[in-house]
């Protein structure tokens, strides 16, 4: 039992005549993507990695990740976006959103490099202090400024504790497996380095060195993890929506992009999911976003968020529809015992588990949003666990591919990000952007 798509509270959003409409491009994305003669083609390699990724390189991860558990109390992990977000994500969504405050036998994991913040740095900075610590670096073009930058206060730190051969036993580095100034820089001073293969874009990469050392190190089962996408794997390769729930979840999602709902807002109940929220976004946004087309992901915990954006899910414009993952069966349960005097009228949630309560918040709420006229679509998942994780991050990397096939756009490209990296390089004076410093400047003023 694996994730299964529940399209019941879908009835009065699409009709069983718009599931057979649709069938014709989810075949056509699937042909594109199958036989790679789409746009993009050659960042497919995410598609078979749960197979055949390198053994060997697996093998040494799992070493590293018991060397830094060993001797260090304190993981920096520096990277962005795709090199960022999948291992924080599966690190929040395995073990819990408070994992470094919890008793455990493994590193504390800061993330640092995803912003320019100097404020953050400097409070990951104080937390290193007195403490023994080990440093991942992650960027495949290993130029991006943000981790570039986090990176060298790092580096130097290290260096001044434990002088250059020390530094070097605690620096790893994932990165491109031939060039870059990260590659460069790690051959010559003789880190441990991990490989993002040339075919497997940044947003795709979780499951390569990027994801899977931070995540060894933080104790999860990374065996399961691809053991779950290698499942995921075998299992969404129908053309046929009726026997494919990935296909099917892409297919629902562009019938309702086309009926004007622009909005995809991706909903969990464990906050423990806030991460994978935002894995889920960069996946989508980056992939769809482009050519004045795509569905804006936005993301929500319940019922946390019931209280913020609820109202507007409700009753406000029909922009948006939600997704939610739900989960079968709680991670830790917590029994409501009954309160004899009943002071506070809570008697009616007791003598049972806290997650039927939380079934139920899930299953008011989902009656009242179709009613409010915001369609659902439900992704049922029996537990959140390793497995479980690599099923669904497979489910959704190729439903994303199949989405963006469908709406005629490359999905394994970035343009868009390039914009503001040049306008802050000709702002900040790095040669060669002086034409573009003077316009913007002046554009500024
Ligand atoms: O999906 C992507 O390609 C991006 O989000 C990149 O992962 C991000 O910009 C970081 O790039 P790099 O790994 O080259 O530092």
């Amino acid at each position: 039992m694996a994730l299964k798509v529940n399209d019941k509270y879908l009835a009065s959003f699409i009709a069983e005549h718009e599931y057979e409409g649709i069938k014709p491009a989810v075949r056509a994305a699937h042909e594109t993507l199958t036989s790679k003669s789409g746009l993009g083609n050659d960042y497919l390699g995410w598609m078979t990695l749960p197979e055949d990724y390198d053994k060997e390189e697996f093998a040494r991860i799992k070493a590293a990740a018991e060397r830094i558990k060993k001797n260090s109390d304190v993981f920096i992990v520096i990277g962005i976006g795709g090199s960022y977000l999948g291992a924080r994500a599966c690190i929040e969504a395995i073990k819990s959103s408070l994992y470094n405050s919890m008793k455990k036998d493994t590193p504390e994991i800061y993330f640092i490099g995803n912003t320019i913040s100097p404020t953050y740095l400097n409070d990951v900075i104080s937390l290193v202090e007195g403490r023994d610590f080990s440093v991942n670096i992650i960027s495949k073009s290993g130029t991006t400024t943000e981790s570039a930058l986090a990176f060298r206060v790092f580096r130097s730190m290290l260096e001044k504790k434990y002088g250059e051969e020390g530094a070097k036993e605690r620096i790893f580095a994932t990165t491109d497996r031939k060039k870059g100034t990260l590659r460069e820089l790690s051959t010559a001073k003789g880190y441990e380095t991990f490989t993002i293969e040339n075919d497997v874009g940044g947003r795709f990469s979780v499951l390569t060195g990027v994801g899977l050392l931070p995540i060894a190190v933080a104790g999860c089962d990374i065996d399961a993890l691809m053991n779950g996408a290698r499942a995921a794997m075998g299992d969404f390769c129908d053309p046929d929506i009726t026997k494919n729930d990935c296909y099917k979840y892409a297919a629902i999602r562009n019938i309702l992009y086309r009926k004007g709902r622009s909005v995809e807002m991706l909903v969990a109940y464990e906050p423990s999911f806030t991460m994978m929220n935002e894995w889920f976004k960069q996946l989508f946004g980056e992939s769809e976003g482009k050519d004045g087309k795509g569905l804006f992901p936005a993301s929500a915990v319940f019922s946390t968020d019931l209280h913020s954006l609820g109202q507007f899910i409700q009753d406000g414009s029909d922009i948006l529809f939600e997704t939610v993952v739900q989960f079968s069966k709680a991670q830790r349960d917590f029994f409501i015992e009954k309160d004899p005097t009943n002071g506070d009228g809570l008697n009616f949630l007791s003598d049972q588990n806290m997650s039927v309560v939380n079934r139920k918040a899930f299953e008011g709420t989902v009656l009242a949003h179709t009613e409010g006229n915001t369609p659902n679509i439900v992704l049922e998942v029996p537990e959140l666990n390793e497995f479980e994780l690599g099923y669904m991050i497979y489910f959704f990397e190729k439903a994303c591919a199949i989405s963006g096939y469908m709406l005629g756009v490359n999905p394994f490209n970035q343009p868009g990000v390039e914009s503001y990296k040049k306008n802050m390089f000709a702002l900040l004076g790095k040669p060669g952007y002086e034409d573009r410093k003077a316009e913007l400047e002046a554009r500024l003023s």
